[in-house]
């Protein structure tokens, strides 16, 4: 398959070619420089595998793997291909073993992906001599399941094929790892349950949908209506030094009010404003003492870890997004709704509720899945067009306001370096 030749009609980022979302060889290339090279990618919660023998299946990447925790509570992460003839022996997406075994020549591992069985590896005894076998020097330390590095912070685990990977502290950066720590801080997990979607567009598209603080208060009518999320809220936007990372941070309350009925909503104009709910407990929002940071009480702290995962605090809403890619022009969108041990049955009841604003049928976020589809639709039918991402300038850098592109620019600076494009 011949690539759509890139062609950035300036210096920097501003303009986005389409070709960038439409070609096998160079999404297999991002593959390689992004999923399974110098970074770290997001496998699950510790919440996810509490006991030993639990594990998860899930991907790095396009990579299939297990998250596992072993007899002696140690999480690991290994890849799902047989060391026989390569099979992906894993199909269940959770589960709890004492080992696993691939169905199709019964070799089995522990869990930590060490070989421990091969059926028939000194051969049969046939007519008083031993037929076949494995070759005498055959050794199943050599043959374990690929071990990918883990680290966990918070409840939350990443894996990278990369051994030379550095720490995960290192690779958010001090900002970023502000915010995670924020959201993740040694609070026990608990797993409310998941949502699962195929989106017919590029995985890039899922970042940028994050680091786009444009349109929530236009595209996201819910939104607007019942004052979430307003573009004169007081807002931050954060990066890491290599600008793959960001935060977008709102404050609600400091512009507009939520109060479940429209009209209420002033200077930013409201899609209908005599709009009420039926049920106005899913605007029962409670603010939380965790929301506190420095002076400030952000209600929305929406989190993009290149290139892997988005961690979201949409008021008392909090999950994690899981991107994975599969082809250029599709990826699955897993959605980990979660809560704290220590939630008290209103706040338990409170953040089930809220996610119905999330996930794939959510009030909200159904609309993103759509302009994802709508934009891979046009790429691939005008590949040596381009976007334009030039709203507050051309250049990149943190802001204290929405109304900037700043952030999708930074990650395709990082794109251009690392892609060499
Ligand atoms: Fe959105």
């Amino acid at each position: 398959m011949t690539e759509h030749p890139i062609h950035w009609e300036t210096e920097g980022t501003s303009r986005v070619p389409f070709a960038l979302y439409t070609d096998e060889d160079r999404h297999k290339k991002e593959l390689e420089r992004f999923f399974y090279k110098s970074h770290w990618s997001y496998v699950g919660l510790e919440a996810e595998i509490p006991n030993p023998g639990d594990f998860k299946r899930t991907v790095v990447g396009e990579r299939s793997v297990i998250m596992t925790r072993a007899t002696d509570g140690q999480i690991h992460v290994v890849e799902n291909v047989c060391a026989h003839r390569g099979m992906q022996f894993c199909r269940e997406r959770h589960g709890n073993k004492n080992e696993f075994v691939c169905p199709y020549h019964q070799w089995s591992y522990t869990l930590k992906g060490d070989l421990q069985g091969v059926p028939f590896r000194r051969g049969v005894r046939q007519d008083g001599k031993v037929n076949g076998g494995m070759p005498a020097d055959f050794d199943p330390k050599d043959h374990g399941l690929t071990a990918l590095k883990v680290a966990t912070r918070g409840g939350v685990v990443f894996a990278s094929f990369d051994h030379n990977v550095e720490s995960l502290e290192d690779f958010m950066g001090p900002t970023i790892l502000k915010y995670f720590d924020r959201l993740f801080n040694g609070r026990k997990l608990v797993v409310l349950g998941y949502n699962r979607q195929r989106i017919p567009g590029n995985w890039k598209l899922m970042q940028e949908n994050i680091k786009d603080p444009y349109h929530p208060g236009l595209l996201h009518t819910w939104f607007v209506t019942f004052g979430l999320w307003r573009a004169d809220n007081k807002s931050e936007l954060r990066m890491d030094a290599h600008h793959r990372h960001a935060a977008m941070v709102s404050t609600r309350g400091s512009a507009g009010q939520a109060t479940g009925q429209a009209s209420q909503v002033t200077q930013v104009s409201s899609f209908k404003e005599s709009m009420q709910l039926n049920d106005p407990s899913f605007l029962d929002i409670v603010p939380e003492d965790w929301w506190k940071m420095e002076d400030q009480m952000p209600s929305a702290v929406m989190m993009t870890l290149f290139p892997s995962v988005i961690f979201q605090q949409q008021v008392n809403s909090v999950s994690t997004r899981h991107i994975q890619p599969d082809g250029h022009g599709a990826f699955d969108f897993v959605w980990t709704h979660f809560g704290f041990e220590d939630d008290t049955p209103e706040m338990h009841e409170r953040r089930l509720r809220q996610s119905n604003l999330f996930g794939p049928a959510g009030f909200v976020s159904a609309d993103d899945g759509e302009v994802i589809e709508f934009s891979q639709q046009a790429f691939e039918t005008k590949p040596a067009h381009r976007m334009l991402v030039e709203l507050g300038g051309r250049d990149v850098g943190e802001t204290d306001h929405m109304v900037t592109e700043t952030l999708i620019r930074g990650m395709y600076e990082y794109w251009r370096k690392v892609m060499e494009a």
